[in-house]
């Protein structure tokens, strides 16, 4: 990797960092020989995968750190900070992806839907405020990667609170962006990742077996590191079904629904159906 803030000896903090595509980005990043904190609400995970990454990382349990937190806490974000700070000197990669996807319908109880915000858009929150002004300050080569999903942009039906979480997490990163490079005398930048489909907990449900349409969580952060060193904002994953077109198409139609003055969520409507398929093929 050759992005300076992905350089041996750097500082990333990783939340959800216990599984899935948080593992595999503390994966690569350990075997890149950056310090690695990882963060999460599960602690059995926490362990085993702190274990994994001692013993992939050059420098063994010396670059590796561990904490329970949990991400719709803010001071839970600000005890970590510190930690790694008081351990490491500071954090130059920040990777808030801690994530939830338990389905809440329209009208769902209230503690369904504010979980969901909690951990997927406050988490996010939460820790590009606690972290970002310290790793301004460190005056360093820095990122922050927070992650979306596809759901924030096109907003398939069935899953609002998820959606309505996933659309504030790119709204929220497009702006810190905008304030970053609008901010002089720090070299951060802030990235959107957008994971295609990826086999993990999250989605994995009674399947032990990658399904063939899903991407590996290794294959997902290979691909956003990649896009990374290439200057990417956007990191706009696809899988083994979808590819980058398909995306396009899907998301022009979505934003075409207000230019065009379509009923909202037009491609799931049977009005539409022809239209959509039509315009997906690109007649
Ligand atoms: P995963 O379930 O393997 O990993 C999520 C991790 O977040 C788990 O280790 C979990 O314990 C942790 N976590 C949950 N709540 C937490 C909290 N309150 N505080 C701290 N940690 C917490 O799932 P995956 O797929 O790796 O998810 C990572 C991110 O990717 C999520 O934000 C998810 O929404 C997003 N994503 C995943 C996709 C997929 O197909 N797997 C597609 C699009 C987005």
């Amino acid at each position: 990797m050759s992005h300076a803030a992905l350089s041996p000896g750097a500082v990333a903090v990783i939340t959800g960092g216990a599984s899935g595509i948080g593992l595999a980005a503390a994966t690569r990043l350990a075997q890149a020989g950056l310090r690695v904190c990882i963060a999460d609400t599960n602690e059995p995970a926490l362990a085993t995968a702190a274990a994994a990454l001692a013993s992939i990382a050059p420098k063994g349990p010396a670059s590796v750190m561990a904490m329970a937190i949990d991400v719709s806490r803010r001071e839970t974000l600000v005890r970590l900070e510190a930690a790694v700070r008081d351990r490491f000197g500071g954090t130059d990669v920040l990777i808030n992806n801690a994530g939830i996807q338990p389905g809440a319908r329209m009208f769902d109880p209230l503690d369904n839907w504010e979980r969901i915000l909690g951990v997927n858009l406050w988490g996010v929150i939460h820790g590009t405020q606690v972290f970002v002004p310290n790793m301004i300050a460190r005056g360093r080569p820095g990122l922050v990667i927070n992650t979306g999903s596809k759901q924030g942009i096109t907003t398939p039906p069935g899953s609002p609170a998820y959606n309505v979480s996933k659309s504030g997490v790119k709204t929220f990163t497009e702006a810190l962006q905008h304030e970053l490079r609008n901010t002089s005398d720090h070299q951060l930048s802030a990235h959107l990742l957008i994971p295609g489909f990826v086999f993990t907990g999250l989605t994995a449900g009674d399947r032990t077996e990658k399904p063939a349409a899903a991407w590996t969580p290794e294959q997902t952060v290979d691909f956003a590191f990649a896009r990374i060193e290439a200057g990417d904002f956007y990191i706009l994953c696809p899988d083994n079904d979808v590819p980058r077109q398909l995306d396009e198409r899907r998301m022009a139609w979505a934003i075409g629904d207000v230019i065009e003055n379509r009923p909202a969520l037009s491609r799931w409507h049977p009005d539409y159906a022809e239209t959509f398929e039509a315009f997906v093929k690109g007649d």
